[in-house]
């Protein structure tokens, strides 16, 4: 592995892009690949093995193009596949969790709210983390369908994203939550839409600012942080709606083409055949 390769981010489609953000923020120097498995969002509703076999896949292509640590930009995908990543690959990973631990040690009345796929409150992560902090707060678990395809769709503040968003957190707000962990990575594009329904009763937990520091760190302490003439290339691939994530990418102000990856017989491949040059 050399400090020359891309840093890989990934997730099920464009929630990444919100972790992606702020790692190209925090590391201007550093190159990047983002994959968006479009074909297969959303993650949360399917099997763990499912999930796994994709992210394995994903991570390989990620590998075979040089990338020199990895970020599983999804808090569903890190669930099901965050610890075989690690046995199956040499690269270090960086995965996702649900913030609980700051948002149980922040609470003051003792509710803290979490919004996560299915899969995300099913693995051994979120058990784990919430076991350890039951005495300290009562979580309240909040599977949330249908927002993920809302974001995919980009509607971040449209009536139908308003009316769901009101189902899953008024329950919260009666219950007198003052902490609400975002525990997957498209529900940050929501914040606003989410601040007009909670308005200050809430602070929100978005995890994507303490991802990219762990990254920081890591790069550095492995030596592998981009030199500072380091010219970045960022390189976005879609395996589903590339138009989709273009529209998102230039509302982001973020000048980068989007190129078509394609699932064959299980792998991830790109159009043109062989490494990005
Ligand atoms: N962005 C993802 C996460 O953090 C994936 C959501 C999905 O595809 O269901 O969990």
């Amino acid at each position: 592995m050399s400090d020359a390769g891309p840093i890989g981010v990934f997730d099920s489609g464009v929630g990444g892009l919100t972790v992606w953000q702020e790692i190209a923020a925090r590391l201007p120097h550093e190159s990047t690949i983002y994959v968006a498995d479009q074909a297969h969002c959303p993650y949360g509703p399917r099997p763990a093995g499912e999930i796994a076999a994709f992210s394995t896949e994903i991570s390989r292509f990620l590998v075979e193009n040089r990338c020199k640590l990895i970020v599983v930009a999804c808090n569903t995908a890190s669930a099901a596949a965050l610890y075989s990543l690690r046995q199956k690959f040499n690269a270090p990973f960086v995965g996702l969790e649900p913030a609980v631990k700051p948002a149980a040690q922040a609470t003051k009345t003792g509710h803290i709210g979490v919004l996560a796929t299915a899969g995300t409150f099913r693995g051994a992560l979120f058990q784990h983390t919430a076991q350890t902090c039951a005495r300290r707060a009562t979580i309240h678990r909040q599977i949330a369908p249908g927002l993920v395809p809302l974001v995919e769709a980009g509607q971040f503040d449209g009536p139908q994203t308003g009316q769901r968003l009101r189902q899953y957190l008024e329950p919260m707000l009666a219950a007198q939550v003052d902490q609400l962990v975002l525990g997957c990575t498209h529900y940050p594009f929501l914040i606003p839409a989410i601040e007009k329904i909670t308005g200050h009763q809430m602070t929100i937990l978005n995890p994507a600012e303490a991802v990219a520091r762990r990254v920081q760190r890591l790069l550095q302490n492995r030596q592998l942080a981009a030199p500072p003439h380091a010219r970045p290339a960022r390189r976005f691939y879609s395996a589903g709606d590339a138009a989709a994530m273009r529209v998102l990418l230039s509302k982001m102000k973020v000048a980068a083409e989007v190129e078509r990856l394609f699932w064959r017989a299980g792998r991830l491949v790109r159009q043109k055949d062989g490494p990005i040059p």
